[in-house]
């Protein structure tokens, strides 16, 4: 893909998000490599902005280096640059050991440092210039995700003149974890600079509400139209939920296309041919569940429910957050599981658990999602997870099936899924054992509801929606004249 520096144009659009939709890598040339970024944001606001033709505004993945605007494949993206010790403290310390674990249920213990704070108020406060700097007069600027929580009222402050909104694509925890939070009032604060905060699900922005009223907000309940209004400083922040899609007519076409189908052939070939694919794919994360989905295959495998060589089950993870300690050690968990199952129960050429640790690109992720029989999603917590919708957007034949855990955003939506609590093993083994025996006509059935969902409801339609109650909000509030 080709990437060509471009003018800091100011632009009537602008997305700011903690990475860019490429990551840099460094090459001999001492110029960068661009690659895909991972993980479910990069996937739904990708198209967007492709189509608003806007800026994006965020981290390329390097540090210690300034790197120019660019244009990237046809975006104009604007790089934010970070220390090795921002990286340490702002990313992988406050970000991804901090918000991220207390966020997701606290699977795993969030770490509570000052320092990393100060950082992340620092790399905030940059995030919040660079956007000012980007944005034309009265433009729309629209902030992504836990890293950012601050940026929404810093910008408010720099700029005034522009319509902010803010989405957070992981859940927003009931208030008696999100107070362990020694810096909560800043936070909400900060979130409540934007016009609309958006949330994936109903009972995210409760959550958000809820806690604003104990910071001292008062609070209008959702009426008709669902959104909340949150009175702050004589000002009014909406919000609301806006479950995220993906570009649903793009895989499905991706998915149909003759070179998708002929590698998804070829996949089962490689597998050789077994009756059944079951898959995985997800970001080597704690909060996918990974350990718990082996912990049920192996049970399967042992009992002889499954069979290596008429059952093949694939597991592909994209590397994530690889210095962080419990990522690290989750790696380590999952690979000894999978050489215990394989060492246990596979034969030779004929592995129970296929393995790969790698990004696969755009075109091989479809054909192993249109080659899978059965997959299984089954996160701990997760505030979308868009892998399952990915699955069912290629499956316009309605064949496949999809197991879903109760506790993914997909699961409010994705009505044809079977549903599973992912701590509980057994019954995550049953279920697959039953979805392979239920009457193709039944398992047909469900993947046709799914598919017509995810189409529907896909990235453009989930902008469209978002931003049109972000313009309403922006409308508002020149109204009272307190813009
Ligand atoms: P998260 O945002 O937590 O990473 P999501 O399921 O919402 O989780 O989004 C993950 C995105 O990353 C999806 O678009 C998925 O297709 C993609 N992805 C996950 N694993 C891989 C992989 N190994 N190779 C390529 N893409 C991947
Ligand atoms: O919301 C999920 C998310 O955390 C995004 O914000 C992020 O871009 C993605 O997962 C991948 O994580 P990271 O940017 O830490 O590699």
């Amino acid at each position: 893909m080709q990437s060509v520096p471009c003018r800091p144009q100011r632009s009537d659009f602008v997305v700011v998000a903690n990475r860019l939709p490429v990551v840099g890598e460094p090459t001999e040339s001492g110029e960068p490599s661009w690659r895909r970024s991972p993980g479910g944001l990069v996937t739904a606001l990708e198209p967007v902005l492709r189509r608003a033709q806007g800026v994006w505004i965020g981290w390329a993945g390097e540090c210690d280096r300034r790197t120019a605007p660019f244009s990237h494949d046809g975006m104009r993206v604007h790089p934010v640059s970070l220390s090795a010790r921002e990286l340490a403290s702002y990313y992988e310390g406050f970000s991804n050991a901090t918000v991220w674990p207390l966020f997701h249920d606290t699977i795993v213990p969030p770490t509570l440092d000052r320092g990393w704070w100060q950082s992340y108020v620092q790399v905030n406060t940059r995030f919040a210039e660079a956007a000012a700097l980007a944005a034309a007069p009265g433009a729309t600027v629209w902030v992504h995700d836990y890293q950012l929580l601050l940026v929404p009222a810093m910008l408010r402050t720099l700029r005034p003149d522009v319509t902010i909104g803010f989405f957070l694509h992981i859940p927003f925890p009931p208030e008696e974890l999100f107070m362990q939070l020694p810096w909560w009032t800043e936070i909400i604060d900060g979130m409540l600079g934007a016009d609309l905060v958006g949330f994936q699900l109903p009972r995210d922005a409760e959550n958000f509400r809820r806690t604003a009223a104990i910071r001292g907000s008062a609070i209008d309940p959702p009426g008709a139209d669902a959104i909340g209004r949150i009175h702050v400083g004589g000002r009014v922040a909406w919000t609301g939920a806006f479950p995220v899609a993906v570009d649903a007519a793009g895989l499905t076409t991706l998915a149909t296309s003759a070179a998708v189908r002929g590698r998804a052939r070829r996949i089962r070939a490689e597998l050789g041919q077994p009756d059944t694919v079951i898959l995985s794919v997800d970001r080597l994360d704690y909060t996918k569940g990974i350990p718990e989905r082996l912990a049920a295959l192996d049970a399967l495998y042992k009992q002889g429910r499954l069979i290596p060589g008429r059952h093949a089950t694939v597991q592909i993870v994209t590397p994530s957050r690889e210095r962080i300690p419990q990522y690290r050690e989750l790696r380590r968990r999952i690979e000894i599981e999978v050489g215990h199952i394989n060492g246990a129960y596979g034969a030779l050429g004929r592995p129970a658990v296929h393995y790969l640790h790698r990004s696969v690109g755009r075109e091989e992720l479809a054909a192993f999602l249109v080659a899978t029989d059965l997959m299984l999603v089954t996160p701990l917590r997760d505030g979308m997870n868009l892998v399952a919708k990915e699955y069912a957007a290629c499956h316009p034949d309605a064949d496949g099936a999809l197991i879903l855990s109760e506790f993914a955003g997909a699961a409010a939506e994705l009505h044809g899924a079977y549903l599973v609590n992912p701590y509980d093993t057994d019954r995550l083994a049953s279920t697959v054992d039953a979805v392979l025996n239920d009457p193709v006509a039944q398992r047909s059935r469900r993947m046709d509801t799914m598919h017509r969902q995810v189409r529907r409801h896909d990235v453009h339609a989930w902008a469209r929606s978002y931003l049109g109650v972000l313009h309403r909000a922006r409308a508002g509030r020149t109204v009272l004249g307190v813009s």
